[in-house]
């Protein structure tokens, strides 16, 4: 203004937010890795879809690969980590193959989609994975199972294009980290179709998606401008800036880092929501409160939906390395 006062703005930051418990094992499993077994540590895919983690373990001396055979013979003795997306089944077997010591920081809820696959086709049903085609979660679901023996199901569309290609019953699973509200629609247009079809014994969808969903959904309404710290490749991330906007935030962003946020396009505000997807680390989200602070007279009101106590363990091998905050 005139008088050099900022303008006033209410930042509604939701909770919970940012990291989940598989992303912060993933990370766990390399920092502890490189403890034990020093440098190099390779790590097959982004660990995690930010490049602010990808670049910190890089540091410490992670190298990320994108398939084994990257990896120099003198280096086999080193570990090779699997990224928290999980692997086709064909990974774990070119390691061993390879005589790789690998560690495995897939999600236990990703296994847990993978063993609903597997528990589908074992009781005789051909199998639909909901989810985006080329996304490392999907990559890995699918090659869980033989080749044909699970067919993608992207949009509603597809699933009433669906054409089974065996006579067998149908069982589905789904990305864990899919919008809530466009899998029901997804689930329902098939099960429209194909009554029969059974769903997975447990839930695909995470906890921290649907937590992180349900925060944004309360805080939308009203918004002027949501921001969600997450990458252009993070699933979750993105579902995260469609949900603000369905709710009814005027408009959705996703950035990385607050070098990026579009100060010139963002006009008149004072009410701002802020997410940050499950793979974006908690000193992104103070950096974004701090750039509006240098900028607005900033008022943070948290909007919390849920409280959050889920931990997974680290891989056996790695139980015995000290655990600190480094
Ligand atoms: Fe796992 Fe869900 Fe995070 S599947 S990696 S807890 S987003």
């Amino acid at each position: 203004t005139m008088n050099g006062e900022k303008q006033k703005l209410t930042i509604r930051l939701c909770g919970p937010r940012g990291f989940c418990a598989g992303v912060d094992r993933a990370i766990q499993i390399v920092v502890l890795a490189l403890k034990k077994y020093g440098r190099p540590v390779y790590v097959r895919h982004e660990i995690v879809h930010n490049r602010y983690v990808v670049e910190g373990l890089q540091e410490r001396g992670a190298v990320f690969i994108e398939e084994l055979s990257e990896i120099p013979e003198e280096h086999r003795h080193c570990p090779v980590v699997f990224s928290a997306h999980g692997v086709p089944k064909s990974v774990p077997a070119d390691a061993r193959e390879r005589n790789l010591f690998y560690l495995d920081a897939t999600c236990p809820l990703v296994s847990k989609v993978h063993k609903q696959a597997m528990r589908h086709q074992r009781l005789g049903r051909h199998v639909i994975l909901i989810g985006h085609a080329g996304h490392p979660e999907v990559i890995g679901t699918m090659g869980q199972l033989q080749e044909g023996a699970v067919s993608l199901v992207e949009t509603v569309e597809d699933a009433q294009r669906f054409v089974p290609p065996t006579e067998a019953p149908l069982g589905f699973v789904t990305q864990t980290t899919l919008s809530v509200e466009d899998t029901a629609g997804i689930i329902e247009a098939l099960e429209q179709r194909f009554p029969e079809i059974q769903a997975p014994a447990a839930e695909s969808i995470c906890y921290a998606t649907t937590n992180r969903q349900d925060a944004v959904k309360s805080a939308a309404p009203g918004s002027d401008l949501f921001l969600v710290v997450g990458a252009p490749n993070s699933s979750n991330s993105r579902r995260l800036v469609e949900v603000a906007e369905r709710a009814g935030a005027k408009r959705g962003l996703l950035v990385q880092r607050a070098s990026e946020i579009p100060w010139d396009e963002i006009g008149d505000i004072s009410v701002l929501g802020l997410s940050a997807g499950a793979s974006a680390p908690e000193i992104i989200v103070d950096e974004i409160i701090e750039a509006f602070r240098g900028r607005y007279d900033v008022t943070v009101d948290l909007a919390i939906t849920a409280i959050e106590g889920e931990n997974f363990p680290v891989n056996r091998e790695l139980r015995d390395v000290p655990l600190t905050n480094a």
